[in-house]
């Protein structure tokens, strides 16, 4: 439960303080960072699985209203989080008096994560997953830090947030608007106020010279066509726009980091065999590494697949230009909550 009143540093970001429902959301997650909430975020299959465990019964607790997002009563959340959720717009009212939240939470490492609620069938959903912490231990083990950071189709934000304090700037861009005020909650939450999050196709409103640039694009062939999922072509084409588009962003010194899927057919990796052309052209040293050689076999079901005689859906990471091995440690003094004269220091 909670107990104690919490600072509210939302002054701090005029992003949020101009957004009432982006404020309230930001309330929300705040309450549950000061519950110490914990949740691992599985993927869509494994979730149905431990929904269909658990029956039609009500959540009995934080982690299973805002992390396997079961309906609730609303007695179960503390006062102030229950307003928090109104006042955001984020519940369903469902049969019998029950709630359900629209949106979720979920962590990784000590941060806490708002993003969509299962299951993710709106095109504007916003991703978090598995494939999120896989791409985020990339980073972390191959990018030292810097001064300028770029994540291309950044979700929540979650992964360039995990580099943050590597970074003195840090930009995060999206095609998807809900992304976009995802990602401005998520670096609240964060405590980040060196971060800026634009809603642009690609990166077409950024101006270059980026020591690094991050980027987990949509790798699937999807019917619905979800942001987060519809790679486009084959799965690859808006990996490939995001390189094309990044390659001209790089400091001379700078490093990009595509996390990836990649579709393989008769044992040739089309993702690999696309972007060679262009990683030669670009003069940089380019490493690409297959994570994991299996990871989807339940979408090559979809008959694009079939008919295009995609045998596996690997991931991979593509590394371009130089890594350092010593992280970097932004130099940051606490920030100063103004409104009520208090010093807040972010976790
Ligand atoms: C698989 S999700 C990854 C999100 C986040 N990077 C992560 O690792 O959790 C792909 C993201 O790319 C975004 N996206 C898709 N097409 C884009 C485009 N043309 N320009 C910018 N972002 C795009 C989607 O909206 C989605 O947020």
């Amino acid at each position: 439960m909670i107990t104690s009143t919490p600072v509210l540093p939302v002054m701090l970001f005029p992003a949020l303080a101009n957004a009432p429902l982006d404020a309230a959301l930001f309330l929300a997650g705040r309450l549950l960072q000061l519950c110490d909430y914990r949740f691992t975020t599985v993927t869509p299959d494994t979730h149905a699985v431990i929904l269909k465990r658990m029956g039609p019964r009500a959540a009995r607790d934080l982690c299973e209203v805002f992390g396997w997002n079961l309906p609730f009563h609303a007695g179960l959340l503390p006062h102030r989080l229950l307003a928090a959720l109104h006042a955001a717009d984020a519940l369903d009212m469902l049969p019998e008096g029950r709630l359900r939240s629209r949106i979720r939470f979920s962590t990784i490492g000590s941060r806490i994560v708002l993003h969509s609620g299962y299951p993710t069938r709106e095109r504007d959903a916003v991703f978090f997953g598995p494939d999120t912490y896989r791409f985020v231990h990339l980073l972390r083990r191959t990018l030292a830090g810097g001064a300028r950071l770029l994540e291309i189709g950044a979700g929540t934000g979650a992964a360039a947030l995990s580099l943050a304090e590597r970074y003195d700037e840090v930009v995060l861009t999206d095609i998807n608007a809900q992304a976009v005020r995802y990602a401005r909650i998520n670096a609240a939450l964060a405590g980040c106020d060196q971060v800026q999050v634009l809603c642009t196709d690609l990166a077409t409103t950024v101006d270059g010279g980026f020591d690094a640039i991050i980027a987990n694009p949509p790798f699937i062939i999807d019917a619905e066509h979800r942001l987060y999922r519809d790679g486009g072509e084959l799965g690859i084409t808006v990996a490939l726009r995001m390189v094309e588009a990044a390659l001209p962003l790089l400091a001379p010194d700078g490093c990009l980091v595509l996390y990836s899927g990649a579709p393989v057919v008769a044992g040739r990796d089309l993702l690999a065999d696309a972007l060679a052309p262009m990683l030669r052209a670009s003069g940089r040293p380019a490493q690409y590494e297959e994570l994991d050689v299996d990871v989807f076999g339940g979408d090559l079901a979809n008959p694009v697949y079939s008919q295009a005689q995609v045998e596996r859906l690997a991931v991979v990471s593509v590394i371009v230009g130089n890594t350092t091995a010593a992280p970097r440690v932004r130099q940051r003094s606490p920030v100063k909550a103004q409104a009520n004269g208090s010093a807040w220091c972010w976790p």
